[in-house]
């Protein structure tokens, strides 16, 4: 009989859930833990699509198999979810953090040496380095660098290990290409849910609720849209503006583009056939997203079916989410 995974807990819609689905990803996370990772593994995925659920999930795994988890995210809300860690390593972990002064002005560096003082400190340990949101907060320019550090970590540890994982999520597009050039890290993509477990938190929703099938077209499966929507009372309006607004969609950059952002609105792939320039603009924005490799292990979790045009899925980019397009469709509709 297969084992069975224990599930994280997650807040979703102001409430605690049991993480749900993603069976692909768990296992290949076990996979991982299993075996170690020989370099960073960096996984990209749009805004909201269950990024930090995974690496929760994948804590959960890794202290299964007898890892010391150190989870790092620069841009948590309050201080103390900023570094967490297993509680085996407490007293390493605090002792590392008294030797550096203001220890959380930069934490992806301290989450780093804190590595490898557990290294230094227990003999051969297994750990895991989660990395979340990091690229966000150091920039663009010092993501490669960061990927560096990461793989100078497995490559040339302070002292021995008996296996290291080292996760790293992110949902800056632009940091992909800055990263894919060199060998320094394995990529893989990630998508929303798959409809199956985005039914499974659309039933966790208390009602009144619109019919499962419409949350899935305005959300594509993802979920932080989708606790959005619950949110706002399933205003889609209202959603579509606050991407307009938090993403500065201003009429300005909708004439620049005009017709070509059209064309981007009804096929995506327009984007990767004939026009590099504004798929590196929409990328930057992160209102898509670039999904170029199909094979199965470069994925975490599945991908998505090769063309929704429906959600706005082509081949080679997608748009994060159907209100991303909805919200470029309005601007564009108002600037005409
Ligand atoms: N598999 C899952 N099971 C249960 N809840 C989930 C799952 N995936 C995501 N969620 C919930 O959906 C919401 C959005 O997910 P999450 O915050 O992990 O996305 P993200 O990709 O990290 O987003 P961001 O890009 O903003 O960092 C959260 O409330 C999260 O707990
Ligand atoms: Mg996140």
């Amino acid at each position: 009989m297969p084992r069975t995974v224990k599930r994280a807990r997650v807040k979703f819609a102001g409430r605690e859930v049991e993480f749900v689905d993603r069976v692909t990803a768990i296992g290949q996370v076990e996979e991982l833990a299993e075996g170690g990772t020989w370099w960073p593994l960096v996984v990209y995925g749009p805004e909201g699509c269950g990024k930090t659920a995974l690496l929760r999930q994948a804590r959960a795994i890794l202290e299964e198999y007898g890892y010391h988890v150190v989870y790092v995210n620069p841009l948590a809300e309050r201080v103390e979810e900023m570094l967490q860690y297993t509680p085996s390593v407490r007293s390493i972990v605090e002792e590392a953090l008294r030797l550096i002064p203001e220890p959380y002005s930069r934490i992806v560096d301290v989450a780093i040496s804190v590595a490898g003082h557990i290294m230094r400190s227990l003999s051969r340990p297994r750990l895991a380095v989660l990395m979340d949101d990091v690229f966000q907060a150091v920039g663009v320019d010092k993501a490669e660098q960061y990927v560096k550090a990461l793989l100078n970590l497995i490559e040339w540890p302070p002292a021995d290990y008996d296996k290291i994982v080292v996760l790293v999520a992110s949902s800056e597009g632009v940091t992909r290409a800055r990263i894919g050039r060199h060998r320094w890290a394995e990529i893989r993509a990630m998508w929303n849910m798959p409809r199956e477990g985005f039914q499974q938190l659309y039933e966790q929703l208390p009602g009144p609720k619109p019919p499962l099938d419409e949350a899935w077209r305005w959300t594509g499966g993802n979920p932080e849209t989708l606790e959005r929507l619950y949110r706002a009372g399933w205003d889609v309006g209202n959603i579509v503006d606050s991407i307009i607004i938090n993403k500065e969609l201003s009429g300005a950059f909708v004439r620049r583009w005009d017709s070509r952002l059209w064309r981007a609105v009804e096929d995506p792939d327009y984007l990767w056939e004939e026009d590099e320039e504004l798929a590196k603009e929409l990328t930057e924005r992160n209102f898509v997203a670039l999904m170029n490799a199909r094979r199965r292990d470069m994925w975490i979790d599945v991908p998505p079916p090769e063309r929704d045009p429906e959600l706005g899925i082509g081949r080679y980019y997608a748009w994060q989410t159907p209100l991303h397009r909805e919200a470029v469709r309005r601007v564009l509709g108002a600037a005409r």
